[in-house]
Order: C-alpha cells, then structure tokens, then sequence
C-alpha cells in the first residue's frame, strides 16, 4: 500500500497536481478540502461546524479533521493506496496518520514549494467547477469558455475564502502550524521538495520522477 502526502501552501498547487497524480498512479485523490466544501453545500451537521474555520483561514479543529479523514480512506477505493491533499497539516494530524498506518505503508511526502508573493496571485484568479471541483486559472488555465468548467461543462466560481484578507490568514495559518510538519516528514527521511513555481506540466514531470506509473486495476 502507498500513501502520498501533497504538501505545500494554500494555492501552491496541491489540488491541481493531485488531480493529474490521481490519474497517473491509479490512487485516489483524497481532499480534506474538497470533502469540507461538500459538507458546506450538503449543510451537514459537520459543514455547519467547519464553516466559521474555513471562511475566516483558520484550520478546522484535529478531531473533526480526523474522524472525517479516517472514515473516507477506510472505503474500499482507498485499499490500494491513496493520494492526500491537504492532509495532514499540524503534527498531531501527522502523528495520527502515522500511527493508523504502521510501519508497513510506503510513505511519501511531496512538497511543493511556491513563495508568498506567487499564492496571493494564484488564489485571486483561481476558478472552481461547482460540478466535478476541477480548478481553473483566470490567467494561468483559462477555460475556454467564460465561466464554463472545460471538464464537465459545471459552472465557476471563486472560493469566498481566495479573498485577499483570507488569503492572508491562511498563509500566516501555513507557516505558524503546517510548516512544522514538514520537518516532521523530513526527519523521517520520506520528504521531497519540489519547485512549485514552474507550469504545471513541469511540476507534474518532476513529481513523476518520484511515483511509478500504475494501469488501473479492473473491478
Ligand atoms: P484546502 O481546500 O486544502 O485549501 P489550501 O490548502 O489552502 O489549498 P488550496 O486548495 O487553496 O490550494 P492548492 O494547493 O490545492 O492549489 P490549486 O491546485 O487549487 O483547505 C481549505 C480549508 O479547509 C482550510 O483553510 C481549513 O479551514 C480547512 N482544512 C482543510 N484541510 C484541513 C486539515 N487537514 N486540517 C484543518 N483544516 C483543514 O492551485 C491554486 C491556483 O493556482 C489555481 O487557480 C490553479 O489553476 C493555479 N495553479 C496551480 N498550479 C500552477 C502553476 N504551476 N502555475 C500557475 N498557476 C498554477
Ligand atoms: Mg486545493
């Protein structure tokens, strides 16, 4: 079983990367992110807890990260392996998934490494398919028709939490509480560091370099 961890800052790319990753390694791409937001829309008990957090840039609370996160990768798409987006982002959450994995899993952590001033661009223009999630670029990968996913035809939109003061928050959030964790996985000897601040074509090749290609099993 492998498990790879998708580091690095809001709007460093981890969502774009994972998405093409999922693809390539025939692992399921798995978003702490993306299952919050579907909570929000859903208006679940849990989308109700998490909303404060999430629209002010502020991490949402270990246990209900966790309990959230354990329960998604115990599905049966997830046997084989899966790919975290998101996931973990204080060292309590790393030591949690490192004690439900054991020492048997094959651990990787990717991180990808993009300076402040580049995020705050990337999150302004970022566009979201409400359909299928699929994530766009006003400037870097504009669809090709206005307001249109390219993917499933879905409508964009921003994330109210891509506004610059929350942008801020979330950045300051990063380096006070998610950068610790990075340490933790280079001490463990498994972390690589990429440069985020290229195309995403180059940013895919050389995250590839590290994860063996996989044909889809059938079934
Ligand atoms: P989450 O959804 O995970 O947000 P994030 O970590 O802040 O990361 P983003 O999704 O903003 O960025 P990304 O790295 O995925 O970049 P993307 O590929 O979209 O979390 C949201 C909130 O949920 C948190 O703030 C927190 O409240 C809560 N939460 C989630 N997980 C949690 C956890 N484990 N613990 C506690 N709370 C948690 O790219 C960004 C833009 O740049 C896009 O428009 C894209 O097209 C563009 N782009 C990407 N790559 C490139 C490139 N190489 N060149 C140019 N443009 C690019
Ligand atoms: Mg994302």
């Amino acid at each position: 079983m492998q498990v790879i961890i998708l580091m690095g800052a809001p709007g460093a790319g981890k969502g774009t990367q994972a998405a093409r990753l999922s693809a390539h390694a025939s692992l399921a791409h798995i978003s702490t992110g993306d299952l919050f937001r579907e909570n929000l829309k859903q208006e679940t008990a849990l989308g109700k807890k998490v909303k404060g957090y999430m629209e002010s840039g502020n991490l949402v609370p270990d246990e209900l990260v966790l309990d959230m996160l354990f329960d998604r990768v115990s599905r049966k798409d997830c046997a084989a392996g899966y790919i975290l987006d998101g996931f973990p982002r204080t060292v309590p959450q790393a030591e949690a998934l490192g004690e439900r994995l054991g020492d048997s899993v094959e651990l990787l952590a990717l991180n990808l490494e993009v300076p402040d001033d580049l995020i705050v661009e990337r999150a302004s223009g970022r566009l979201l398919c409400r359909g299928c999630s699929h994530i766009h670029h006003a400037k870097f990968s504009p669809p090709k028709a206005e307001g249109v996913c390219d993917n499933c035809g879905g409508e964009l939109y921003q994330r109210k939490d891509d506004a610059a003061d929350v942008v801020g928050q979330r950045l300051a959030v990063y380096h006070e509480q998610t950068a610790p964790v990075e340490k933790f996985y280079g001490a463990q000897g498994v972390l690589k560091s990429i440069n985020g601040v290229r195309s995403p074509d180059e940013v895919f090749t050389e995250l590839i370099s590290h994860v063996p290609a996989k044909e889809k099993a059938d079934g």
